[in-house]
């Protein structure tokens, strides 16, 4: 039994060579225990006999959007209910700009359009077709898409004679990809739970993001924080059930559902922000990367190259979450440290020298490898500190995984320790 064994699949064949390859997919679905409606696009009819899938599927094959049979028995919307997974393979480039578009001018991309379930498409399509700009914006378009996955395509020789990415990816591993897909919505809907009703009724704000500096019109003084790890976590406390205002520096994420958002530039601007939204908030959360200092007189024009070197005067900025944790009703408090070295030393000073709830370590820095820590990966972990009800100092680490799993457990944490207080 695996996780695929008694799902319902659709199975969207469109019209390219590799259509040949979606008969032996089919097959190791049904092996593995899957029932599998197929849809073939008309183009798809060109290159192999619905026949073949019928008799490997044991369901009658659908093409047609107004099929009069069919719409008596198991219409297009009664089709995009019934599946749990639709996987297209090969997926065109050409169905691939109709998904991306929300387009419905057939009976593959209308049931996909109309259905909840998770996609797996299996892209397949000639080397500069997958590289052109259109197509690339049409893939950019399904990352931002929670239940849209992509498999492949791989690289090699193409049946036109070009090499390069565009073959559809082998059919096994398809299989396990869809496999993988259904695994983590699963692991995602069980962490989901797990934070139902957590900070019901609390209201929070956090901080993300870097801060800019300026210097002169053109230039400016930042860091390498990408906010993800501060809008993963006002993400988790809507799930949470909470209220939350994000303040962000600028980054290139899009805003959480349900956050109230705003942008800011320099510290100076996040502090004047967050201070005009504290009214009635339970928690603060500081995960944004502000800077230290600021430039103490910006040039109204550009700087010329005409010293050999020259000297920035730089002079403190406000600590935001100093500055919050020191008034006389305090919300809980939690503030982040970014280390590259001594990092439990670092946040105990940060936690005491700052009043706070928690504290939250993480290491940044660039490894060896030249891979980013902390700031910019997609990955984190972190090493938490709090003070409990009788101020002793404890300390639970959260191993590495996702910034988006980790801002999960970090407000089930959150929560845990703001109701014990
Ligand atoms: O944004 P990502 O790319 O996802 O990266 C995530 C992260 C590495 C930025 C994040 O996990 C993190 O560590 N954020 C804190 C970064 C930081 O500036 O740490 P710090 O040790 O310098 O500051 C300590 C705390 O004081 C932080 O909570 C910071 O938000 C706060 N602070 C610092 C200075 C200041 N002027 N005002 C502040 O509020």
């Amino acid at each position: 039994m695996t996780v695929v064994t008694d799902k319902n699949i659709i199975l969207g064949v469109c019209g390219g060579i590799a259509a040949y390859k979606s008969a032996e997919l089919l097959r190791l679905l049904v092996k593995q225990g899957a029932k599998v409606q197929v849809i073939m696009t008309s183009a798809a009819l060109d290159f192999i006999a619905p026949m073949t899938f019928q008799a490997l599927s044991g369901n009658p094959v659908r093409s047609e959007l107004f099929d009069q049979h069919a719409e008596a028995g198991m219409g297009h919307i009664e089709l995009a209910r019934w599946a749990d997974m639709i996987v297209i393979a090969p997926a065109t480039a050409n169905t691939i700009a109709k998904l991306s578009q929300g387009m419905a001018d057939n009976l593959l991309t209308t049931v996909c359009l109309a259905s909840a379930a998770p996609l797996m498409i299996a892209p397949a399509m000639n080397r500069q077709m997958w590289l052109s700009e259109a197509n690339q914006e049409n893939i950019q378009r399904f990352k931002t898409r929670p239940l849209v996955f992509l498999s492949g395509p791989a690289q090699g020789e193409q049946a036109c004679g070009d090499n390069g990415p565009g073959r559809m990816e082998e059919v096994s591993t398809i299989v396990q990809n869809c496999a993988q897909m259904l695994q983590d919505i699963q692991q995602l809907q069980v962490e989901k739970q797990a934070l139902s009703g957590l900070l019901d009724g609390q209201r929070l704000l956090i901080t993300a993001g870097p801060t800019i500096e300026d210097i002169d019109p053109v230039r400016y003084i930042t860091n390498r924080s990408s906010g993800k790890m501060g809008f993963a976590i006002a993400e988790a406390a809507v799930e949470a059930g909470a209220e939350v205002v994000l303040v962000s520096g600028p980054v290139a994420l899009t805003e959480p559902e349900r956050v109230e958002c705003y942008r800011v530039h320099s510290a100076l601007q996040m502090h004047k922000k967050v201070f005009n939204h504290l009214d009635k908030v339970d928690i603060f959360i500081a995960t944004a990367a502000v800077a230290d200092y600021r430039v103490q007189d910006i040039e109204t024009q550009k700087i010329k190259k005409t010293r050999d070197n020259f000297t920035l005067q730089l002079i403190k900025n406000p600590d935001i979450l100093a500055d919050v944790s020191a008034l006389a009703d305090k919300p809980f408090t939690v503030g982040f440290a970014a280390e590259t070295s001594e990092l439990e030393k670092c946040a105990l000073d940060k936690l005491q020298r700052k009043n706070l709830d928690m504290i939250a370590a993480n290491k940044v820095g660039i490894d060896t490898d030249g891979q980013t820590k902390g700031f910019e990966a997609d990955i984190n972990e972190l090493s938490l500190f709090f003070k409990t009800p009788e101020d002793f100092i404890k300390q639970k680490a959260l191993p590495e995984m996702s910034k988006r799993q980790l801002a999960r457990e970090l407000i089930k944490e959150i929560a845990q320790q703001y109701n014990s207080k």
